[in-house]
């Protein structure tokens, strides 16, 4: 398969960090073999997941999401490597944390909560474009490099 060195955003949600799963997170991209080029705690405005999440904007869950992104702080980091888009979403799970793979940071790590939204632990890029679209929402000071 060709080489295709990608860059992709993984946030690690308000759950993930109230319930001190950073290093575990961290530890699965790192042991798969991606290389962690940026990482940071912030917590941001909700304007800026307003524009992060405006795919999902009129959706009912869009409120809650921006609700529960908003409940404490995250971990923003980039990863870098050969598909890591691709291969950061599959180590992340699907969506829905009940039926999410065994094996997967949501399948092993989350379950549904009977919240609004669904709490699921981590956010990784789904496509190159949408990769350098939060890269630049998440590290503007990267601008250029
Ligand atoms: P993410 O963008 O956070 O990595 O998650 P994703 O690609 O797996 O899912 P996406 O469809 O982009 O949805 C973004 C987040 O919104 C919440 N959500 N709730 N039907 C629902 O209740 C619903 N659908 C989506 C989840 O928190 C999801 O991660
Ligand atoms: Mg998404």
């Amino acid at each position: 398969m060709a080489v295709s060195i990608e860059r992709t955003l993984i946030l690690v949600k308000p759950d993930g960090v109230r319930r001190a799963l950073v290093g575990e997170v961290i530890r699965r991209v790192e042991t798969k073999g991606y290389q962690i080029s940026a990482l940071k705690m912030i917590q941001p405005t909700r304007d800026l997941f307003a524009v992060h999440y405006a795919e999902h904007d009129g959706k009912p869950f869009f409120e809650p999401l921006l609700e529960f992104m908003l409940s404490g702080p995250i971990v923003a980091m980039i990863a870098e490597g050969n598909r890591v888009i691709e291969g950061f979403r599959k180590l992340a799970g699907t969506t829905d944390p009940t039926t999410a793979e065994p094996g997967t940071i949501r399948g092993d790590l989350a379950r549904d909560q009977g919240t609004k939204v669904v709490q699921n632990i981590v956010h990784g890029s789904d496509s190159v474009e949408s990769a350098n679209r939060e890269i630049a929402i998440f590290f503007p000071e990267l601008k250029g490099n």
